[in-house]
């Protein structure tokens, strides 16, 4: 059995990233076959780049390690040094109708709250529709604001093997039920882009204070 899952690299690692995958994946790699990544191509969508990505990049990569994401047990790596991904997310755009992508929460959620919308953050679902399709992963563990991702995927996977025979392995969806959505300070969901997280290597103080602000 493998799992898959992957984590943008926009800022601190926060709880909600811990419960709703990383915990997951830990828990999995005893005994399963996992591959966790760093999607860095993922965190340009919301303008990440240059040399500040780079930095975040390396920062995700060190806090999976840190909370024991094992190299020995897991296959681990950074998105962007498999570049076969974009030739796959190209060929998948062919597969992908467009109400597919117009349908998709995250985007809509995401351009609601103020972020520029741009191709990139509109065809995500695509690239990682790529990112599961490559590694042909059973199962992908994620937070509850994923699920309609892993379920494109799987539309993308279907139309793609109804063209060309059974080549892609259709992926399913995991969420552990009780914490499928971590809230933030501020009650919505905890999200790196939203400013209202705990993070799991946070400061005391500053935790407090970001959470009394959100309060106020
Ligand atoms: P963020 O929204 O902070 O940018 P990511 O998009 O990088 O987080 O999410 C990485 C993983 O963590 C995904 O599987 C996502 O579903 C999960 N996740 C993120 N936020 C939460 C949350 N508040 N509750 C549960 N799972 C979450
Ligand atoms: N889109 C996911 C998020 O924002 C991160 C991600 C990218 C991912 N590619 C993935 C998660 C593949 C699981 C599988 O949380």
């Amino acid at each position: 059995m493998r799992l898959l899952t992957g984590i943008q690299p926009s800022g601190d690692l926060h709880i909600g990233n811990y419960f709703g995958s990383i915990k997951q994946m830990l828990e999995a790699q005893r005994t399963s076959d996992t591959f966790a990544f760093v999607a860095n191509y993922h965190a340009m969508t919301s303008g990440n780049g240059g040399e500040k990505l780079a930095k975040l990049t390396m920062q995700t990569a060190t806090d999976f390690l840190a909370l024991g994401i094992d190299p020995e047990k897991s296959t681990f790596w950074i998105q962007s040094d498999v570049k076969d991904v974009l030739e796959l997310y190209w060929t998948l755009s062919s597969f992908t109708p467009m109400g597919l992508l117009e349908r998709a929460h995250s985007y809509k959620d995401k351009t609601a709250k103020g972020i520029a919308a741009n191709h990139s953050l509109f065809s995500y679902p695509v690239l990682m529709a790529a990112d599961i399709l490559l590694y042909s992963p059973q199962i992908v563990p994620v937070g509850k604001d994923q699920i309609q991702h892993v379920e494109i995927a799987r539309d993308i996977a279907i139309k793609f093997n109804n063209a060309y025979g059974d080549i892609l392995q259709i992926p399913e969806f995991r969420i552990q039920e009780d914490v499928a959505t971590v809230p933030g300070t501020d009650g919505q969901k905890m999200s790196k882009s939203y400013g209202n997280t705990v993070n799991i290597f946070g400061e005391e103080k500053k935790t407090t204070q970001n959470y009394q602000k959100n309060c106020n």
